[in-house]
Protein backbone atom coordinates (compact mmCIF):
# COMPACT_ATOMS: atom_id res chain seq x y z
CA UNK A 1 0.00 0.00 0.00
CA UNK A 2 1.23 3.40 -1.16
CA UNK A 3 0.38 5.61 2.23
CA UNK A 4 3.97 7.01 3.20
CA UNK A 5 2.12 8.56 6.54
CA UNK A 6 1.27 5.33 7.44
CA UNK A 7 5.32 4.17 7.24
CA UNK A 8 6.23 5.93 10.53
CA UNK A 9 5.58 5.44 14.18
CA UNK A 10 3.79 9.02 15.32
CA UNK A 11 2.12 8.66 18.35
CA UNK A 12 1.36 12.23 18.06
CA UNK A 13 -1.28 11.51 15.34
CA UNK A 14 -3.75 11.11 18.34
CA UNK A 15 -2.62 12.82 20.53
CA UNK A 16 -5.42 16.17 22.38
CA UNK A 17 -5.53 18.44 19.41
CA UNK A 18 -5.15 16.26 16.79
CA UNK A 19 -6.80 16.78 13.80
CA UNK A 20 -7.67 13.00 13.11
CA UNK A 21 -11.18 11.54 14.06
CA UNK A 22 -10.90 9.43 17.44
CA UNK A 23 -12.36 6.83 15.74
CA UNK A 24 -9.60 6.59 12.51
CA UNK A 25 -8.80 3.66 14.72
CA UNK A 26 -10.56 1.38 16.55
CA UNK A 27 -8.70 -1.72 17.24
CA UNK A 28 -11.69 -2.46 19.58
CA UNK A 29 -14.29 -1.85 17.48
CA UNK A 30 -17.19 0.25 18.87
CA UNK A 31 -20.49 0.68 19.92
CA UNK A 32 -22.29 -1.66 22.34
CA UNK A 33 -20.57 -5.18 21.50
CA UNK A 34 -17.03 -3.57 21.61
CA UNK A 35 -14.29 -5.52 23.56
CA UNK A 36 -15.42 -6.12 26.88
CA UNK A 37 -11.55 -6.90 27.38
CA UNK A 38 -10.19 -4.05 26.39
CA UNK A 39 -8.76 -2.12 29.46
CA UNK A 40 -7.23 -5.92 30.33
CA UNK A 41 -6.28 -5.58 27.27
CA UNK A 42 -4.30 -2.61 26.63
CA UNK A 43 -3.08 -2.92 30.91
CA UNK A 44 -1.83 -5.94 30.09
CA UNK A 45 -0.10 -4.86 26.84
CA UNK A 46 1.91 -2.18 28.52
CA UNK A 47 3.42 -4.65 31.74
CA UNK A 48 4.50 -7.01 28.63
CA UNK A 49 5.94 -3.61 26.55
CA UNK A 50 7.64 -2.36 29.17
CA UNK A 51 9.26 -5.72 30.63
CA UNK A 52 10.07 -6.60 27.10
CA UNK A 53 11.84 -2.95 26.51
CA UNK A 54 13.48 -3.54 30.02
CA UNK A 55 15.64 -6.41 28.25
CA UNK A 56 15.87 -5.71 24.41
CA UNK A 57 16.18 -3.79 22.03
CA UNK A 58 13.77 -4.78 18.91
CA UNK A 59 14.23 -4.05 15.39
CA UNK A 60 11.91 -5.59 12.37
CA UNK A 61 13.14 -8.41 10.84
CA UNK A 62 14.66 -7.31 7.84
CA UNK A 63 13.71 -11.01 5.81
CA UNK A 64 10.20 -10.35 6.73
CA UNK A 65 8.97 -6.83 5.89
CA UNK A 66 5.22 -6.56 7.34
CA UNK A 67 2.94 -5.69 3.98
CA UNK A 68 0.08 -3.71 5.16
CA UNK A 69 -3.22 -4.64 3.65
CA UNK A 70 -6.59 -2.14 3.78
CA UNK A 71 -8.98 -3.67 5.61
CA UNK A 72 -11.79 -1.82 8.57
CA UNK A 73 -8.94 -1.97 10.87
CA UNK A 74 -4.92 -2.51 8.99
CA UNK A 75 -3.33 -5.74 9.46
CA UNK A 76 -0.30 -7.33 8.29
CA UNK A 77 -0.96 -9.70 5.68
CA UNK A 78 2.04 -11.73 6.80
CA UNK A 79 2.62 -11.02 10.59
CA UNK A 80 4.99 -8.57 12.17
CA UNK A 81 8.18 -10.07 12.76
CA UNK A 82 10.16 -9.25 15.20
CA UNK A 83 13.65 -9.29 16.03
CA UNK A 84 15.11 -9.26 20.09
CA UNK A 85 18.59 -8.80 20.96
CA UNK A 86 19.30 -9.30 24.83
CA UNK A 87 19.92 -6.13 26.66
CA UNK A 88 20.91 -7.67 29.68
C1 LIG B 1 -5.18 -6.60 21.93
C2 LIG B 1 -6.16 -7.35 22.42
C3 LIG B 1 -7.58 -7.34 21.90
C4 LIG B 1 -8.09 -6.82 20.76
C5 LIG B 1 -7.37 -6.04 19.64
C6 LIG B 1 -9.51 -7.11 20.76
C7 LIG B 1 -10.40 -6.74 19.77
C8 LIG B 1 -11.75 -7.02 19.77
C9 LIG B 1 -12.70 -6.59 18.76
C10 LIG B 1 -12.36 -5.78 17.51
C11 LIG B 1 -13.93 -7.04 19.12
C12 LIG B 1 -15.26 -6.82 18.38
C13 LIG B 1 -15.47 -7.98 17.42
C14 LIG B 1 -16.73 -7.74 16.61
O1 LIG B 1 -17.08 -6.59 16.34
O2 LIG B 1 -17.36 -8.73 16.23
C15 LIG B 1 -13.76 -7.76 20.37
C16 LIG B 1 -14.78 -8.36 21.05
C17 LIG B 1 -14.63 -9.07 22.21
N1 LIG B 1 -13.48 -9.21 22.95
FE1 LIG B 1 -11.67 -8.48 22.45
N2 LIG B 1 -9.81 -7.81 21.89
C18 LIG B 1 -8.66 -7.97 22.62
C19 LIG B 1 -8.53 -8.58 23.85
C20 LIG B 1 -9.56 -9.18 24.54
C21 LIG B 1 -9.43 -9.78 25.86
C22 LIG B 1 -8.12 -9.83 26.67
C23 LIG B 1 -10.65 -10.28 26.18
C24 LIG B 1 -11.09 -11.02 27.40
C25 LIG B 1 -10.36 -11.11 28.53
C26 LIG B 1 -11.54 -9.98 25.08
C27 LIG B 1 -12.86 -10.33 25.04
C28 LIG B 1 -13.74 -9.99 24.04
C29 LIG B 1 -15.15 -10.39 24.01
C30 LIG B 1 -15.87 -11.29 25.01
C31 LIG B 1 -15.71 -9.81 22.86
C32 LIG B 1 -17.17 -9.92 22.38
C33 LIG B 1 -17.97 -8.79 22.98
C34 LIG B 1 -19.41 -8.82 22.48
O3 LIG B 1 -19.67 -9.41 21.42
O4 LIG B 1 -20.27 -8.23 23.15
N3 LIG B 1 -10.85 -9.31 24.11
N4 LIG B 1 -12.44 -7.73 20.74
Amino acid sequence: MDAPYLQVFDPSRFAPGSDRHSRAFLPFSGGSRNCIGKQFAMNEMKVAVALTLLRFELTMDPSRVPVPIPKVVLKPKNGIHLQLRKLL
